[in-house]
């Protein structure tokens, strides 16, 4: 009784002084927005490493489509535009011939020198061999840790099933979405601490980043391990002239979010990846810290939510959320009891349609739960 008269004080505390504080934020938000832009220690060496206002060469990787694809064309744009003639970009993707197209078009935008690296960003010893060897080409000066994946766009056929729920999705997520972004930065940050005359480092994560979904978990998880990342890393990096931005995208429309888009008729609150890519690349110019895109209405949503005590999320979490959650459960139970219901021959036709035959490990699992499993496994 007692614990629990403590816990719901603790939240009631916790709430006044959020307000108080935000109040206070509020009526100084001039200053600290001054402070934070031309203040500090950080900012002072970064005045002395000044970037230029078109970068001339870049390293994207993810660039064979999406978001990555996008920003490659804004940068030729904009080296267009100022009449910058020496624009060197570097993209990075697995798939060859879409690389090779977005290549093409770049190099059709007025870009000088294209090159298009193949190689998969979970491979440490590749990616840094294919950054130190842009840098010696062309000094950089912006890399954008750009490549991802998410649940729906992940297909993991290939690889053996690691245990009931299928782990091995979520091992596939953070290996992409963590280690892919780091051994895309830990080369970068050495090209550009070597010679002292700075750069400018940009994470892709998401705002998913700011909420733990049970439907997206790695995801999620992945992309707040990147925004804290990137947000710990500018403060760290300040010193050295080095910016670090970190970018928390909503919806856009690209090939990941395609299976979002198809499926309920249109990407909530989304933007396009040339309109996404355009206001990207001013915001990374401005140097801002954190990017959101769109902030309305899921960047705000995502600043309120974290902003509230534990308690007041897991209640918000348990009542939408939650529902969520268990309309698809009961969903998946309902079809294990058709399934039950039907002739042998349909069970095998249905590993067809699902396209993956069973392995040893799923047929251990209890046959009762196998269609609960399998929706828990879409989540990992
Ligand atoms: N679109 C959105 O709504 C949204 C929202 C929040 C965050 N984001 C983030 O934005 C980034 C770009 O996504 P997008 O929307 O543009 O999706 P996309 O069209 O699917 O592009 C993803 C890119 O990443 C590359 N990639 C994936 N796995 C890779 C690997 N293992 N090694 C090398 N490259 C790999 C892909 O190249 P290949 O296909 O050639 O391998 C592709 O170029 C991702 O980090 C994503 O999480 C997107």
């Amino acid at each position: 009784m007692f614990g629990a008269l403590k816990e719901y004080l603790n939240v009631v505390v916790a709430l006044l002084v959020e307000i108080v504080l935000n109040t206070l934020l509020l009526l100084f938000s001039p200053l600290v927005y001054l402070y934070s832009r031309w203040g500090g220690y950080g900012n002072r060496m970064k005045r002395r490493t000044p970037l230029p206002a078109v970068p001339r060469s870049v390293f994207i990787t993810g660039a064979s489509s999406g978001v990555g694809e996008a920003l490659a064309y804004e940068y030729c744009k904009r080296a267009q535009k100022a009449g910058v003639k020496d624009l060197h970009l570097f993209l990075t993707g697995r798939n060859v011939e879409r690389l090779q197209t977005v290549c093409e078009q770049c190099r059709a935008l007025g870009a000088a020198a294209v090159e298009p690296v193949s190689v998969d960003v979970t491979d440490a010893a590749g990616m840094r061999e294919a950054i130190v060897k842009a840098n010696a080409q062309k000094r950089l000066e912006l890399v954008i840790a750009n490549a991802g994946v998410s649940a729906s766009n992940t297909a993991l056929h290939d690889k053996p099933k690691q245990g009931a729920l299928g782990y091995e999705r979520s091992q596939y997520i953070l290996d992409v979405n963590v280690y892919g972004a780091l051994y895309t930065l830990w080369p970068a940050l050495d090209c550009m601490t070597a010679d002292g005359k700075g750069g400018q480092l940009v994470i892709n994560a998401s705002i998913a980043g700011y909420f733990a979904g049970p439907m997206f978990l790695s995801y999620s998880a992945s992309k707040a391990a990147a925004r804290f990342y990137g947000e710990g890393l500018r403060t760290a990096m300040a010193p050295l002239g080095i910016r670090v931005n970190t970018v928390l995208l909503g919806f856009v429309e690209s090939r990941m979010t395609a299976y979002i888009k198809e499926k309920q008729g249109g990407l909530p609150f989304g933007k396009g990846a040339e309109e996404a890519a355009q206001a990207l690349a001013s915001r990374i110019a401005r140097d801002e810290g954190i990017i959101e895109y769109p902030f309305w209405p899921f960047g705000l949503l995502g600043q309120v939510y974290n902003a509230l005590p534990p308690l007041v999320r897991e209640a918000i979490w348990n009542r939408g959320v939650g529902t969520v959650v268990a309309k698809a459960l009961a969903k998946a139970r309902r079809r294990q009891e058709r399934q039950q219901r039907a002739p042998a021959g349909k069970e095998a036709e249905q590993r067809a349609v699902d396209g993956r035959e069973d392995t040893a490990n799923e047929a251990a699992v209890n046959l009762e739960q196998k269609y609960v499993y399998r929706t828990l496994e879409q989540w990992m």
